[in-house]
């Protein structure tokens, strides 16, 4: 069994190489030719968010065991801390455990880029960054890769994170500006994403311009989201993985308690829109709205890929 450690999960999954598996496994997601058995999410005393996340994806199955720590937000540890324990099919042996917070940082500003890349205008060209972490430059990386970015701002609640993230951000040549809020940041916006772990709503509906698209990555709970009512109602709205959204995501579940939307309002998901059964934005002017939850088929999937390509 090999263990694989972050520098082995970056050196294979490039933003290209990443992007490339993630459209197939929600494409086979959507196919069924995956299983992904409920996830089990409990809060531990100490207030880490610990994951178990279960997935088959066919020559592989296997699950991620992270726990996602707020408290380390700032520090020298990471925020994301776990492994991907990846199993054959064929005889059910352990072939890999392979670094999940690298995968997980790097999947999911994948997951978002091709989200970005199906529902945003093709004219999309300012991107507006809500929290300047690991986040943040998974999706810089990604959504540059698949929109001619070239503008981008940015908003964090501590400043020297936003102050880090911007230095990045400008070594590559985009310009960059540092916002004091959060409607400054997204005023002009394309494309946004929330990339935060805050608990209540922040984004509203004011603040987005028409034909923006948003990624809402950063909340993942029923009880959470980052994006308030009135905008997730004025939204074309997709999940990452519908029959998933409909058991956990805030983002839906909240405004539909609220009865400021109904069930039919979640147009479907990734899978639907990569294989051509749902419909995505209509208009230029539609504001569009991708929630993600995040989901253990991409980590497997990502997992797989470390693996095989090291072995
Ligand atoms: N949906 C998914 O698939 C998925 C995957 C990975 C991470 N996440 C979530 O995304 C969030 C960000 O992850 P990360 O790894 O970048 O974390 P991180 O700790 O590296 O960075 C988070 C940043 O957000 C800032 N922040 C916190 N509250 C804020 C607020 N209210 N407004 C503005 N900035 C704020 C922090 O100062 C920090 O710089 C976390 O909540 C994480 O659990 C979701």
């Amino acid at each position: 069994m090999l263990i694989l450690e972050e520098a082995a999960v970056r050196s294979v999954l490039t933003p290209e190489r990443c992007m490339e598996g993630m459209r197939k496994v929600l494409r086979d997601l959507a196919e069924g030719k995956c299983a992904m058995p409920d996830r089990l999410i409990c809060r531990m005393p100490n207030t880490a968010m610990l994951g178990f996340m279960p997935a088959y994806v066919g020559d592989y199955y296997g699950a991620k065991v992270i726990a996602a720590y707020a408290p380390n937000m700032g520090t020298e540890y990471p925020s994301h801390i776990g492994y991907v324990m990846l199993f054959e099919s064929v005889h059910s042996t352990v072939v890999a455990m392979v670094e999940a917070g690298s995968i997980t940082e790097i999947r999911t500003g994948c997951v978002s880029a091709i989200a970005t890349d199906l529902l945003a205008r093709k004219d999309a060209s300012h991107l507006g960054i809500i929290g300047c972490g690991a986040q943040a430059r998974s999706h810089f990386a990604a959504i540059s890769r698949i929109r001619n970015i070239r503008q981008v701002s940015v908003y964090d609640l501590r400043r020297e994170a936003a102050e880090r993230f911007a230095e990045e951000v400008r070594g590559t040549g985009i310009p960059v500006t540092i916002a004091d809020s959060v409607a400054e940041a997204v005023r002009d916006a394309d494309i946004i994403c929330t990339l935060t772990p805050a608990k209540e709503a922040y984004l509203t509906r004011e603040m987005v311009k028409p034909g923006a698209h948003i990624n809402a990555v950063g909340t993942f709970t029923p009880t959470t989201r980052e994006v308030d009512s009135d905008l997730v109602a004025a939204s074309r709205l997709y999940g990452d993985y519908a029959a998933s959204t409909r058991t956990e995501s805030g983002e839906y579940l909240i405004p539909l308690q609220e009865g400021k939307i109904q069930e039919s309002h979640l147009l479907g998901d990734l899978g639907g829109l990569l294989t051509g059964k749902t419909e995505g934005r209509r208009s230029d002017s539609d504001i569009t709205l991708f929630d993600a939850l995040g989901l253990a088929v991409e980590d497997v999937e990502s997992a797989k890929m470390v693996y095989l390509a090291v072995q």
